[in-house]
């Protein structure tokens, strides 16, 4: 049995960390979203939920100005600061999910033995209508890309919580 298949209770909530480039723009919307959608559900004991970037380059920054608009028009919240993710994160998360194939590469590189391997997912693996599998990078252009990174995170992590959701039991 894999390590996010186990019961998920308070005494031991699902730790799901979100990946991306920067963590300024995708992970930091999905962290985010999911939050959101846990705290309409009333599941906030279950589940720590947090995000980081496979660079460096935008560390301690708040997510990017265009991701909070859109954040905001959807009734969303994006509170994170930028942090790189680090090896020493993949045993200290159930989830680990990057949001495109570079960074679900660079993960991968990061892990040591097929238990941590078997952690890291890409986001759009639950996603009902999953594409190309990649969130798109939305940093170089217009508000179209991250309306679009929006509703993608938005289908795909109601789709990860409803999935998690059977994994929670109310015994200790
Ligand atoms: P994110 O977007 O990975 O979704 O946070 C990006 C943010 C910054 C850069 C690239 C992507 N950058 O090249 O600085």
């Amino acid at each position: 049995m894999t390590k996010n298949r186990n019961k998920i209770t308070i005494e031991q909530p699902f730790r799901i960390c979100f990946v991306c480039l920067g963590n300024i723009c995708r992970s930091p919307t999905a962290e985010g979203v999911f939050q959101h959608l846990v705290n309409q559900q009333s599941l906030e004991p279950y589940f720590f939920i947090d995000s980081a970037g496979t660079s460096a380059y935008h560390i301690g920054e708040p997510a990017n100005s265009k991701s909070q608009m859109v954040a905001s028009q959807n009734g969303v919240e994006l509170t994170s600061k930028a942090r790189r993710f680090e090896k020493d994160d993949i045993d200290d998360f159930n989830l680990i999910l990057a949001m495109d194939d570079e960074n679900y590469q660079n993960l991968l590189h990061l892990a040591n033995n097929p238990e941590q391997k078997e952690k890291i997912k890409k986001l759009r693996e639950y996603d009902p209508k999953p594409g190309d599998g990649n969130v798109p990078d939305p940093y170089y252009g217009g508000m179209d890309g991250f309306n679009r990174v929006f509703d993608i995170i938005q289908r795909s992590s109601s789709a990860l919580l409803d999935s998690l959701k059977s994994q929670i039991s109310e015994d200790s």
